[in-house]
């Protein structure tokens, strides 16, 4: 006997659970398969337990010497990383546990278990899972990514030994290495890099680029290197790894060959997505640089499927793949159900956040991007300084707000920030973006005082 569904969808994570919570509301028969939790990697070992490590990290900062600043002193502070390791799998577990109950609530059917697809024929797409096979009247690929790890010499038998670390291994870590190298100083390398920092690592950081945190704003980028550097982080730029040996890690620099000890080393040098392994090549739909390709709706080019979040290669962030799910569901549910509205998916105003100490948050254009899109922008800088919550939270801040405005029109069009609470603030900027905000409408805005998000509208003053 065959199980038919309105959708079936392929994968748990952000993507997946969130169109399944959406399309089983509006009263599709839905289906979420998951080869190994609910939650994918956002929940299970990527955005939500770094964040548990990096709370730890902050209040042993404050405890170990940081609290001085502020007429606090305190003896015997001690990082336990079991405790700190057994606190976030119960954090994990409280989310992934909602999610379930989410799911449950909403009628959708969960399979755990590894869903492949067998193809598609008149009555939709045959999925086999758990010793059964399913049909789906539509299909949404929501399988996520995984880390690169390239052909370095020595990378492989590094992972298979314990050595290397991907974000898996490196969220369960229950010792604190001595010596950590991490390669990449990405989003992933950075935030690792601030926990490990903390804890009591010997952290250097290689990067291949003469700069860290991708395309962040270069000054931005800047001012956050110091900020580690400060705390003893060490960054090799402009450096080449060439291998992985025993206790560690050979690389090229300026020419030159050398080599840094290392206990443990965190390969955090971008993630791809998953597209192989579970049958996709039966549909073999487009794909664009060894992502599934999908339009504005989350269409591929075929029929009926979909995909949605890390696996689309667009912007692999767990909040995109959010609202590329809704748009999908959306979509699907308003012939069907008459509800639901027509929605497309608008990429301008996705913020993207880096959880390190001080934080980093942007969104839209940085004026580099502004130039080449054709824009005639303007940037303003405002030091963190004019803020009065800052300054009386940040003993010795150096943080700024920087916004990037289309002369054409006055319109805001990126805000880029370092500075703590900016991850919190930075929603803001990306709904001022989004409703195309002129800076006189943005002055017209009432502020909480004393904030540091006024930071956004002093800005537009100076
Ligand atoms: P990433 O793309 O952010 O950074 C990878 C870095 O590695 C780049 O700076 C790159 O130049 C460097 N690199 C590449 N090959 C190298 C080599 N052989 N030697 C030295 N450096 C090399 O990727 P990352 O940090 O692995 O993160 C993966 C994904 O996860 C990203 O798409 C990110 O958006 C997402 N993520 C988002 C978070 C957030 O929103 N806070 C947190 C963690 C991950």
């Amino acid at each position: 006997m065959q199980d038919t569904f309105d959708l079936i969808i392929l994968g748990g994570g952000p993507g997946g659970y969130l169109a399944g919570e959406r399309a089983g509301h509006a009263g599709l028969k839905t289906l979420v398969i998951e080869k190994r939790a609910l939650g994918g990697v956002c929940l299970n070992e990527g955005c939500v337990p770094s964040k548990a490590l990096l709370h730890s990290a902050k209040i042993y900062d404050y405890a170990k010497g940081g609290g001085e600043k502020y007429g606090v002193t305190a003896t015997g502070a001690q990082l336990d990383q079991q405790k700190v390791i057994a606190r976030k799998n119960k954090v994990v577990k409280t989310l992934v546990s909602g999610v379930a109950a989410q799911l449950k609530k909403n009628h959708v059917t969960v399979e755990i278990g590894f869903g492949e697809i067998l193809g598609k024929t008149a009555a939709g797409f045959e999925v086999a899972v758990n010793g059964k096979t399913c049909t789906g009247k539509k299909l949404l690929i929501a399988t996520g990514s995984e880390p690169v790890l390239p052909p370095i010499p020595g990378l492989r038998e590094a992972y298979a030994s314990g050595f290397g670390l991907t974000n898996r291994e490196v969220l369960e870590l229950e010792s604190i290495p001595e010596n950590f190298v991490i390669i990449g100083g990405g989003v992933i390398g950075l935030e690792m890099a601030s926990y490990f920092n903390s804890a009591g690592s010997r952290v250097t950081v290689i990067e291949m680029l003469d700069h860290i945190a991708g395309n962040t704003d270069r000054e931005i980028a800047s001012i956050l290197q110091k900020n580690y550097e400060k705390k003893g982080v060490k960054f090799l730029l402009s450096c080449k790894v060439t291998g992985i040996g025993t206790g560690a890690v050979e690389y090229e620099q300026a020419g030159e060959k050398r080599s840094i000890r290392a206990d443990k080393v965190l390969f955090s040098i971008g993630r791809r997505p998953v597209t192989a392994g579970f049958g996709l090549e039966k549909l073999a739909p487009e794909m664009d640089r060894g992502a599934v390709k999908t339009d504005e709706y989350g269409r591929t080019n075929i029929a009926g499927l979909y995909a949605a979040g890390d696996v689309n290669g667009v912007l692999m962030l767990a909040h995109t793949a959010y609202r590329e799910s809704e748009v999908i569901v959306n979509n699907i549910i308003r012939p069907v159900t008459g509800t639901g509205k027509k929605d497309i998916m608008r990429y301008h105003a996705i913020p993207s956040v880096i959880y390190t100490n001080p934080e980093v948050a942007c969104v839209g254009e940085t004026q580099e991007s502004a130039a080449k899109k054709g824009y005639d922008a303007r940037t303003v800088t405002a030091s963190m300084m004019y803020s009065g919550r800052y300054v009386a939270e940040n003993e010795g801040g150096d943080g700024i707000c920087k916004l990037v405005i289309d002369k054409k029109n006055d319109r805001l069009i990126g805000v880029h920030m370092i500075g703590n609470y900016a991850s919190e603030i930075i929603y803001g900027a990306a709904l001022m973006i989004e409703s195309e905000m002129r800076t006189d409408d943005i002055k017209e805005l009432v502020f909480p005082h004393p904030t540091v998000s006024e930071i956004v509208r002093e800005a537009l003053f100076m």
